[in-house]
């Protein structure tokens, strides 16, 4: 079995922020978490390419849309290597293979009758590429999220009968697994409770769309065709890529993660469209928060955008993976505050991490011939228990999808055993030869603890798990055998440590 997790298929107007980054590697840390698990994972991310809003940003800029998405979705891609972003298909809309699969549902979702010509008078935002209640019915009222004037619109388009599924949609949403949290779930059933209204799913006054077959003065409305991507992006790269050898390699998706601007049309219009061309809903569908930065809103108006790439030069892919993941509790929105992100890297990856790994194997080298202690007896005793309550804790949250929680499991269980090795003071025992089992056991019991926090801290950060190890004598683990790998006293007695080097720098204020 597949387990299938998406990323939104982010809009090509502009490079990478760092909402899309947020979003990217939360979706990366739980496929990593699953694939150490022993789950196979299609990791999905990809753009959004078509639709006014692109088509704009291009002519703006000078250039052909077909030039603009090229030269974005390249930034976008490159960009995700950067991050170290493990993802599994990277699926672009404007690929034939993706035009195919939205023919091809189409064709589904108009043989169940789902289809209709109509009128479609309202009120547009083109930022959100959505239809908007316009409580003032004034030119001058704003798009709430993007703090744009709404465009009036009156064509005639096809619509998608959405109203059709009002009662399978709210059976659907009252599985309280369907929608997290909690209160984006009851934001949804208040919207569906109002009524479901049919939704037009093709435009006629855009040429930059998929053509609908058969009204070829017609495009599909993007948020039609963008949604496909996630069933193209799993055959996108077999050559006779179809909707058929999608549903075969495992659809339904497992887990849509998105933002909650745009829970409406993964959590209503999404399901609906997929049960109309007789597919399933997705499994999950979990709405993170947005960032804010120092308080604010981030917007080019405000000039506060935080560049994801000048924090990736500067502080590295992992720290800030850090910070987004274990400070943000997935859900409610988050603040970027510089102080406090230098401040959690320092503390938590330097400080309490990087020194208990540095100081111990040192005092290991030191006193046992460059080695890890041999010691009598590795059972019963009060790090043992501390470690397999914090695993326990550890996969009982990640398995929720709440990762901060479980980047804060790793976090206390070693601030625990700095406690344990302060309280023990092995450097004050080492003075009395006959304390020599006893030292050689905290010594162990500490390098054991540190093993098992660079294990549990992989999903999360890859990198700085493979330099705890490292400076234990371990090879990269690979993905098979990490569950077992959580076992206490697995750590090899007289193994040779390397000499101990600094796995973090320390950042500087501003
Ligand atoms: N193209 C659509 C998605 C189509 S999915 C089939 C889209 N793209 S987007 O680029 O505008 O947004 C992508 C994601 O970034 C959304 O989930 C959105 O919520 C998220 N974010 C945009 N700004 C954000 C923050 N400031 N903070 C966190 N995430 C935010 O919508």
């Amino acid at each position: 079995m597949n387990f299938i997790i998406t990323t939104p298929l982010y809009y090509v107007n502009d490079k990478p922020h760092l909402g899309s980054v947020y979003t990217t590697i939360i979706c990366d840390s739980i496929a990593r978490y699953k694939r150490l698990r022993g789950e196979k994972v299609i990791f999905i991310t990809g753009v959004d390419e078509h639709g006014l809003k692109i088509q704009r940003t291009a002519i703006n800029n000078g250039v052909s849309p077909k030039e603009h998405c090229d030269e974005i979705s390249d930034i976008f891609k490159k960009n995700w290597l950067e991050w170290n972003i493990s993802f599994n298909k990277f699926i672009r809309t404007t690929s034939q293979e993706h035009e195919k699969v939205v023919h091809e549902f189409y064709e589904k979702v108009k043989s169940s009758n789902d289809i209709y010509m109509g009128e479609q008078k309202g009120w547009y935002c083109v930022g959100c590429e959505e239809f908007k209640d316009n409580p003032d019915n004034s030119p001058s009222y704003k798009c709430p999220i993007h703090k744009k004037n709404l465009e009036w619109k009156n064509e005639t388009n096809l619509f998608f009968r959405l109203s059709k599924y009002q009662e399978t949609i709210e059976e659907l949403i009252q599985d309280p697994e369907f929608i997290e949290p909690k209160e984006r779930r009851n934001e949804i059933i208040n919207f569906v409770s109002k009524g479901l209204k049919d939704f037009s799913i093709s435009r006629t006054n855009l040429d930059w769309g998929i053509r609908v077959p058969d009204h070829l003065n017609h495009t599909f409305y993007v948020w039609f065709d963008a949604l496909l991507g996630y069933v193209s992006a799993i055959s996108s790269v077999d050559k006779s890529s179809s909707l058929d050898i999608s549903i075969k390699s495992g659809w339904p998706a497992n887990l849509h993660i998105i933002g909650k601007d745009i829970l409406r049309f993964h959590a209503i219009y999404w399901p609906a469209m997929l049960i109309s061309a007789g597919m399933k809903p997705p499994q999950k569908i979990l709405g993170h928060g947005f960032l804010t930065r120092e308080g604010q809103k981030m917007g080019k108006s405000l000039g506060n955008v935080l560049d994801p790439e000048i924090l990736l030069k500067k502080y590295g892919e992992e720290s800030v993976r850090w910070y987004l993941l274990k400070d943000i509790s997935l859900g409610s929105d988050g603040d970027f505050q510089n102080r406090r992100f230098v401040d959690i890297i320092n503390n938590d990856l330097a400080n309490t991490i990087g020194n208990l790994l540095n100081r111990t194997t040192s005092m290991s080298r030191k006193w046992f011939n460059n080695q890890t202690p041999s010691i009598s007896e590795k059972n019963n005793n009060e790090i043992i228990t501390l470690s397999n309550k914090s695993i326990n804790n550890y996969l009982t949250y990640f398995d929720m999808y709440k990762i901060d929680k479980a980047s804060n499991e790793i976090l206390n269980f070693a601030i625990n055993v700095n406690l344990y090795l302060n309280k023990k003071e092995p450097w004050s025992l080492i003075k009395d030869d006959n304390n020599i089992n006893e030292v050689k056991l905290i010594i162990y019991n500490v390098l054991e603890a540190t093993r098992i926090i660079g294990t549990l801290i992989k999903p999360i950060l890859p990198e700085f798990s493979i330099k705890i190890l490292f400076q234990l004598g371990e090879n990269d683990i690979g993905n098979t055998d990490w569950l077992e790998r959580l076992q206490w006293g697995l750590l090899p007695e007289s193994r040779d440590l390397p000499k101990p080097i600094p796995i973090i720098s320390k950042l500087d204020y501003e």
